[in-house]
């Protein structure tokens, strides 16, 4: 340990052969100590508190075992947010906002009632619920743990038109009483080699029964949860387009269309009741 930010520095550089990302993300580390822009920026030498020490070398530790970065910052920037996550959590990714935004580009009810299944972190339920002040937002998840992470960004954001829902999908749910639902759910195969990837996420965010059973779950509950014309829309992988859209057919959805992610990946699908 040492008591200056230089040393820190130097370490940084030094480990950049092995985690190229690391120095520019030990910036960003740096800055949710308070420590000053032009400070870091120059990289110039302080004096720094033991208890800064014990944070930076607890960085360079967790960093170099391979945990994700807004893991150790315990914050995920999405649609303009910033929100608190933690490993029970899975990250938001980029484009997941994006249906943050097609949702809102849909001409529902000013007091629609939206349904999120799966809500982890809260996201996007978060995010639909603060830009939509008169619509009703439900989100449930199976994971307690993660309903407390969702909680903890529920108060953050000072949401009232948001209810969390311990829930198995949407079992809690009346007949004919929702007018969308929404959902990004597991929808990895239990043997994809991404899987070494992402070992520090909550595998019950990722991981479903030969990586579609979720969406097969949630469309079953979802033709009894909706109203006549009320819709769904699915995040999915981008291979998974037409299994996707052939599981909404089969369980009688109509108007089913695909839509594409910002790299052109097919992506979600929206379908109506
Ligand atoms: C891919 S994550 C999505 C999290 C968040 N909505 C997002 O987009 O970042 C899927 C979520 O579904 C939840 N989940 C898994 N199985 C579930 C079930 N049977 N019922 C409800 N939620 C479930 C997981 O706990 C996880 O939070």
């Amino acid at each position: 340990m040492s008591g200056r930010l230089q040393f820190y520095f130097a370490e940084a550089r030094k480990l950049s052969s092995h985690y190229g990302t690391l120095p520019r993300d030990f910036k960003f580390f740096l800055r949710s100590l308070k420590i000053s822009e032009t400070i870091i920026a120059l990289e110039d030498d302080i004096p720094i508190s033991l208890e800064d020490q014990q944070q930076i070398e607890s960085f360079f530790h967790e960093y170099t075992q391979g945990i994700p970065l807004d893991y150790i910052l315990q914050e995920s920037a999405f649609f303009n947010h910033t929100f608190f996550v933690d490993s029970r959590v899975l990250i938001p990714r980029p484009e997941t906002e994006l249906m943050v935004e097609k949702v809102l580009r849909l001409p529902l009810s000013s007091d629609a009632v939206v349904l999120e299944v799966g809500t982890g972190s809260g996201c996007i339920s978060v995010s639909l619920a603060l830009s939509r002040p008169s619509w009703r937002v439900i989100a449930s998840d199976i994971s307690a743990e993660a309903l407390e992470v969702a909680q903890i960004n529920l108060k953050k954001f000072e949401v009232v038109n948001l209810q969390l829902i311990y829930s198995n999908w949407l079992s809690f749910a009346r007949f004919n009483s929702v007018e969308l639902i929404i959902s990004n759910p597991p929808y990895i195969h239990p043997d994809d080699e991404h899987l070494k990837d992402l070992i520090h996420e909550p595998i019950s965010a990722l991981v479903t029964p030969n990586g579609l059973n979720s969406f097969k779950e949630i469309a079953k509950q979802a033709m009894h949860a909706l109203k006549s014309g009320g819709q769904i829309m699915f995040e999915h992988g981008h291979t998974q387009k037409d299994e996707v859209m052939s599981i909404l057919h089969e369980e009688g959805f109509i108007n089913i269309v695909s839509n594409q992610d910002l790299q052109g990946l097919n992506r979600f699908v929206l379908a109506e009741k």
